[in-house]
């Protein structure tokens, strides 16, 4: 695919052009703390449609819908006093929560679901085009549908970049994982839907750990609830196999890996055990560093030719839980 996308530079002029190009229909990339998103206007039907062709979406998969801020998500879901606690701690910031959502909303965002996924971006640059628009912004993860989310607005210009005319490029994403996402559409309990950067004991810990549902949180319910989390996501071209927590320098040891395939260790190996095709996410276990370079470790790797790609999973310990559960969809299509 050639990359006609021009990368941008986060100046006022084109934080402007972009916003003028969302108003007008049209589809840009835009930086996140989690990941870039494909943005289009979340109140235009057509904008919204367009998405789902660039990305190769299917239409049962609903799209998260930006606000700037809590005043204008009232706008488009039923309040609730959760709701507001959980803006209180965390928004803006990496959490989505779905709630029924008002009529302002197409059905086409929600695959004609009744609720809507609502974020409130902490990321300078969205925010500034959110405010420079009247409208909130729909984006899903810039990335093909199945492919590994972009962290960088690199990653976005080479899958999608013949398809939009833009990125705006706010850095690399601080956490590099998609927003953690939370079920509020039932009174008095919550479910989380998708693990992310804010870890399930801060979730409890605002409202309640009684009050998480293991009936919403089940998998058949989710996958009715929210059809687009299949297990089978953000998967690289290049096979991906898992190896435990802490075995990988076992795994090392005992056999040397072949130049055609490569390992991605989460901390730097303490036994020396260095070559060419051994990588890893931290220097020292720091698991939001972990998270903030996995996706874009895999998608480099992936372009560079190798057979097979090992990847150690993390601790299953707060952000490590959303760690390993991209991991484990990443290698999912190779079992
Ligand atoms: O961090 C993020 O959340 C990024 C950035 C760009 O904000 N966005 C993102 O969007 O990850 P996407 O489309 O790749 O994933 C959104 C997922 C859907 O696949 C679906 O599982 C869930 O959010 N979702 C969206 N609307 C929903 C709804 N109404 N009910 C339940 N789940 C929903
Ligand atoms: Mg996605």
């Amino acid at each position: 695919m050639s990359p006609n996308a021009e990368i941008l530079e986060p100046t006022q002029a084109n934080i402007q052009s972009c916003a003028q190009r969302l108003a007008q229909g049209e589809l840009v990339a835009l930086p996140t703390e989690t990941v870039y998103g494909l943005a289009a206007n979340a109140l235009n039907e057509t904008a919204l449609r367009q998405i789902f062709s660039v990305k190769g979406r299917p239409l049962i998969d609903p799209l998260i819908v930006h606000c700037r801020d809590l005043e204008q998500a009232k706008n488009h879901v039923i309040e609730d006093s959760r709701l507001h606690k959980l803006a209180d701690a965390f928004w803006p910031g990496p959490l989505t929560v779905v709630l029924p959502k008002k009529a302002s909303i197409p059905d086409i965002a929600t695959a004609g679901l009744p609720n809507v996924a609502i974020r409130i971006p902490a990321h300078p640059v969205f925010q500034a085009v959110l405010q420079a628009v009247n409208f909130p912004i729909a984006a899903p993860s810039a990335n093909p549908f199945g492919y590994v989310s972009p962290t960088q607005a690199k990653h976005v210009q080479a899958t999608l970049g013949a398809r939009i005319p833009a990125i705006l490029d706010g850095g690399p994403s601080e956490h590099g994982l998609e927003s953690t996402i939370i079920d509020l559409r039932e009174p008095g309990c919550f479910a989380i839907l998708r693990e992310g950067p804010i870890p399930r004991d801060a979730i409890t810990a605002i409202l309640g750990a009684a009050t998480e549902s293991a009936k919403l949180g089940r998998s058949d319910h989710r996958s009715q609830v929210a059809p687009g989390n299949l297990t089978q996501h953000y998967s690289p071209n290049t096979e991906l196999t898992t190896l435990q927590n802490g075995t990988a320098e076992e795994f090392l040891k005992a056999s040397a890996i072949p130049a055609d395939e490569a390992c991605i260790l989460i901390a730097k190996p303490q036994s020396g055990h260095l070559a060419d095709n051994i990588f890893w996410l931290s220097e020292d276990n720091q698991l939001e560093k972990v998270a903030h370079n996995l996706f874009d470790l895999i998608q480099r790797l992936d372009r560079q030719g190798y057979r097979r790609i090992h990847i150690e999973c993390a601790p299953s310990v707060g952000i490590g839980l959303a760690i390993n559960d991209r991991i484990g969809r990443a290698a999912a299509k190779f079992k």
